[in-house]
């Protein structure tokens, strides 16, 4: 395919020389002369191990040449990659002065040319960027979106120093869009490269490198405190760190990687306070550790305020414990979410076919009596009786049984689902997810309300 590529820096440069490796014909274009000379004289814009021998070998073989005039290379491709950078400002947002100047020139470009032109943003950028740059080309180009254009979103995972390696070795490939033959016909350039391919939509993969690289930002700082708490103790970080990644289970692996409510029970709570405890006793500062406790107060937070949506109604809780299959209520947090909202004087009921007040024994029964001394006035023993009386049915866990009770519940009751029940309640206008899809929660209120479980 014939492609060009707007910014020849690290992503653009190694873009470049890999996609002609891979049998492209591909034109860099830049605003600085000097790398476009670069290019052209068969030399890379950057210092990265291998990237100077494919230059130098697509250079030889015509597979790639630069310009610094946009028109010529959108002319002459069918592919645009725009991979200039998307620097911060000084006040911390995205600057995308650069994205929207070539978004501007690519769009004045495209006027004379006759067909369908890709546009890929391969820069960082954040969830709706996709959607100014193509208002900016249709605005200068007088086309239409996915009539004379499209836009995708390619985000790009390399690292520098291992550019040309990471390039050829994607742990997978993604592009977002809302034009399905557009997103295939970027993926054919990918085609060679190992790695699943992984087409969506343009806010999911514009938001990807976000959630990564925030990610990789708090694994090295966890690694850190882990290790700063460590070091005081004379004890080896590393290989307290090799063995963490041993377990594939629960370290290293997907689990607890769903969004939804907060966690509790009796170990991670405890454990937690316990590490924080030991690294303060050690002089060791952990705030990474320490910012835990209080994302899930937020979240607790959150699941009050999506309740308190619905005032003066008849609240069914399906589910208190901290988890399906347990009896066990010691830091539940739906028992915080049941106490805050008892203390305004909602009306509520609840089902957990798992507890039995009579069997509840030690720290157990010790928790709950503090907490909500009369639950067994709120406990219904039918779940059918409880989905009945009640107007508003909150999804605590995650048992077998809700899932098929309330697929069949009727509209005029609301849903609120704290751990994806079932993603087929998702479409309909009567649910509400703690964090997805609409909870039409004012998010900017959550920490500053007087009515919250935080204060
Ligand atoms: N560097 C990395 O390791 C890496 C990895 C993945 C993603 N990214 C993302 O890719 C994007 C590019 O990063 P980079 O490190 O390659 O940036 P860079 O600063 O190395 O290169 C950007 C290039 O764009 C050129 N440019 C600016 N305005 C232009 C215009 N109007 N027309 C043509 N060229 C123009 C600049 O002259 C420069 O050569 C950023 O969004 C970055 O976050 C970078």
């Amino acid at each position: 395919m014939n492609i060009s590529i707007f910014g020849l820096g690290y992503v653009g440069c190694v873009s470049l020389g890999c996609l002609a490796q891979n049998g492209h014909t591909v034109i860099g274009v830049d605003v600085n002369q000097n790398k476009v000379d670069l290019i052209n004289r068969g030399k890379p814009t950057i210092i990265e191990k291998d990237i100077d021998k494919i230059i130098a070998e697509q250079h030889q073989k015509g597979s790639i040449m630069a310009t610094t005039v946009a028109a010529e290379a959108v002319e002459k491709t069918d592919i645009s990659i725009i991979a200039v950078g998307t620097p911060s400002t000084p006040q911390g947002h995205l600057n995308l002065k650069y994205i929207f100047n070539v978004a501007e020139n690519i769009g004045k470009a495209m006027r004379h040319k006759d067909g369908m032109h890709i546009v890929a943003l391969r820069s960082t950028v954040l969830p709706g960027t996709c959607d100014q740059v193509a208002t900016i080309i249709a605005d200068a180009s007088g086309k239409k979106r996915n009539e004379g254009f499209a836009i995708v979103d390619n985000p790009e995972f390399l690292r520098e120093g291992s550019a040309v390696q990471d390039y050829f070795n994607p742990p997978l490939t993604l592009i977002g869009s809302d034009n399905n033959a557009a997103a295939e016909k970027v993926a054919k350039l990918y085609k060679a490269l190992p790695g699943e391919l992984i087409i969506t939509d343009l806010k999911v993969a514009e938001i990807m490198k976000y959630v990564n690289n925030t990610f990789h930002a708090l694994k090295i700082s966890f690694a850190n405190e882990v290790g700063n708490v460590c070091s005081e103790l004379g004890i080896d970080s590393h290989e307290v760190m090799d063995i963490f990644c041993k377990d594939k289970q629960l370290n290293i692996s997907n689990y607890y990687f769903k969004p939804g409510f907060a966690y509790g029970g009796s170990c991670l709570p405890k454990d937690l306070n316990g590490f924080q405890t030991l690294a303060h006793d050690l002089y060791v500062k952990t705030p990474v550790v320490d910012g835990i406790g209080l994302t899930n107060e937020i979240q607790i937070d959150r699941a009050v305020k999506i309740i308190q949506q619905f005032p003066n109604k008849k609240l069914g809780f399906l589910g208190l414990s901290f988890k399906a299959g347990t009896d066990d209520l010691r830091n539940s947090p739906a028992v915080r979410v049941v106490e805050a909202l008892l203390g305004k004087g909602a009306d509520i009921s609840i089902y957990d076919k798992n507890i039995n007040l009579t069997m509840l024994t030690g720290t157990n029964k010790d928790y709950i009596d503090s907490r909500i001394p009369h639950l067994s006035k709120l406990l219904v023993a039918d779940i059918k009786q409880l989905v009945m009386e009640s107007d508003v049915l909150i999804v605590n866990t995650n048992e077998a049984e809700f899932k098929s009770i309330l697929e069949n519940v009727n509209d005029d009751k609301t849903i609120i689902d704290f751990v994806r029940i079932n993603d087929d309640l998702l479409e309909q206008s009567n649910y509400i997810g703690i964090n997805w899809g609409t909870t039409n929660i004012d998010s900017n209120n959550y920490v500053s309300s007087e009515d919250t479980v935080l204060n």
